[in-house]
């Protein structure tokens, strides 16, 4: 019976840091290590405090053949290889489990142990598997802190639903140590979407009236640079074109700054000459000042008028270089959600378009969406979650129909 043998991704030569932060989930992590061991990866555990309280450095010496690091201040270990050495050392650093109180520490940049040092200390991709109390993860302090992390570029796998050892049910139970492993392998470019080259557009334009004043729109950028994470998580490699926002670049994903959508429509041309799929997620303005002043606009009239022109549509544009690019867009609407999204399905000649509902306090500038996804003779709800689940969501449903239409017929 191997019908439920998983097939063991290659992550030979990956080197990661384990951090083990305390928790009851902490006797999975031990799995997880002889999981990534076995897949080839070079494992060195560290452990917080807390997580010693649950399992012994023993057990995990014992697994990784490494000695575990359990202290910043441990001139034996430092002489070995010291933190900032380490912190240089892996691929990856993956916290599993993950606290809520390591998720607040990280968020707020403390370094008062060796994990959090680490982190604060690497230029290496972060991933962590969040475990705990349905309630704790459920706080807006926790939510506050991973969103904060999100931002920052740090990969964020699970929690998942289901019993918990405090025998409450509901989110904060850690992914389980293969569905762990099986999200950093994709990381590393085993996904399915490795070798796909993604160009994604993300957050508003701003469209010039003088040399201190714009026009733009709310769009924060959260939505697609999630989507940029995700699809790179998948192992695209991922160039995001974003529009000014505050949010930082995901990790492994390649970023060019645009103001305009003139400078948009320029830089998605010529970066998706050779890309597979493209992703339009930025809020485009619609029209641009006509005439933009040289110097700054006096207000010496009581009326001021401005001519506006139309933009163009960059997402058509891309569409009309490459009739074989996958090209999927977003719909923000306020009436008639299918009906609106299927139009711009069909005129602009998308693969596939994902529409949500604004105004109202929706969609725009928050860290939570509902999409309805929407591609010729299908679609799919994706109901309401954080919008770095519904960009992961959205990434597998994209690679999907990418695949789909890649093994159809011409
Ligand atoms: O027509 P509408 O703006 O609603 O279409 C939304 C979709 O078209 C989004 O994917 C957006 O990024 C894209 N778009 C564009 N260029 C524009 C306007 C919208 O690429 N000028």
């Amino acid at each position: 019976m191997n019908a439920a043998t998983p097939t063991v991704p290659n992550l030979a030569e990956r080197r990661i840091v384990l951090g083990v932060t305390g928790g009851i989930a902490a006797y999975k992590a031990a799995d997880l290590t002889r999981r990534l061991l076995e897949a080839g990866a070079e494992v060195q555990v560290v452990m917080t405090a807390g997580a010693q309280e649950f399992v012994t450095p023993l057990t995990f010496q014992a697994l990784s053949g490494r000695p575990v690091r359990t202290s910043l201040l441990d001139p034996a270990a430092e002489a070995a290889m010291g933190h900032i050495e380490l912190a240089r050392w892996p691929d990856l650093i993956l916290i599993a489990p993950a606290s809520a109180d390591v998720i607040a520490r990280l968020a707020h940049g403390l370094a008062d142990d060796l994990l959090s040092t680490l982190c604060l200390a690497t230029d290496k991709p972060i991933a962590i598997a969040p475990a705990m109390n349905r309630l704790m993860w459920a706080n807006p302090a926790t939510q506050a802190n991973v969103a904060t992390l999100v931002a920052r570029g740090v990969q964020v796998i699970g929690p998942g639903a289901g019993a918990q050892a405090c025998g409450e049910i509901g989110d904060g139970r850690m992914t389980e140590p293969l569905q762990i492993r099986e999200a950093v392998a994709q990381r590393f470019g085993h996904g399915p979407l490795s070798g796909v080259k993604a160009v994604v557009t993300a957050g508003p334009t701003r469209e010039p009236i003088d040399p201190v004043r714009f026009i733009t729109n709310r769009s924060s950028g959260k939505m697609g640079y999630a989507l940029a994470a995700a699809l790179r998580a998948l192992g695209a490699e991922v160039t995001l074109l974003s529009g000014p926002t505050s949010l930082a670049t995901p990790a492994g994903v390649t970023r060019i700054d645009i103001e305009t959508a003139q400078e948009l429509l320029d830089a998605a041309l010529q970066t998706a000459r050779g890309a597979q799929i493209f992703v339009g997620a930025a809020a485009v303005a619609d029209y641009r000042v006509d005439g933009v002043a040289d110097e700054k606009i006096k207000k010496n009239d009581a009326t001021l008028q401005l001519t506006l022109h139309r933009n163009p549509d960059v997402i058509s544009a891309v569409r009309e270089q490459d009739a074989r690019l996958f090209v999927a867009g977003f719909a923000a609407e306020t009436e008639k959600l299918e009906e609106h999204a299927r139009g711009k399905l069909t005129r602009k000649k998308l693969d596939l378009i994902a529409a949500n509902w604004v105004g109202r306090g929706r969609a725009f500038d928050r860290d939570d969406n509902a999409l309805s996804v929407y591609w010729p003779g299908g679609g799919r709800e994706l109901p309401h979650a954080s919008k770095t689940e519904i960009a992961r969501q959205l990434a597998a449903l994209i690679a999907e129909r990418f695949h789909a239409r890649a093994a159809a017929p011409a």
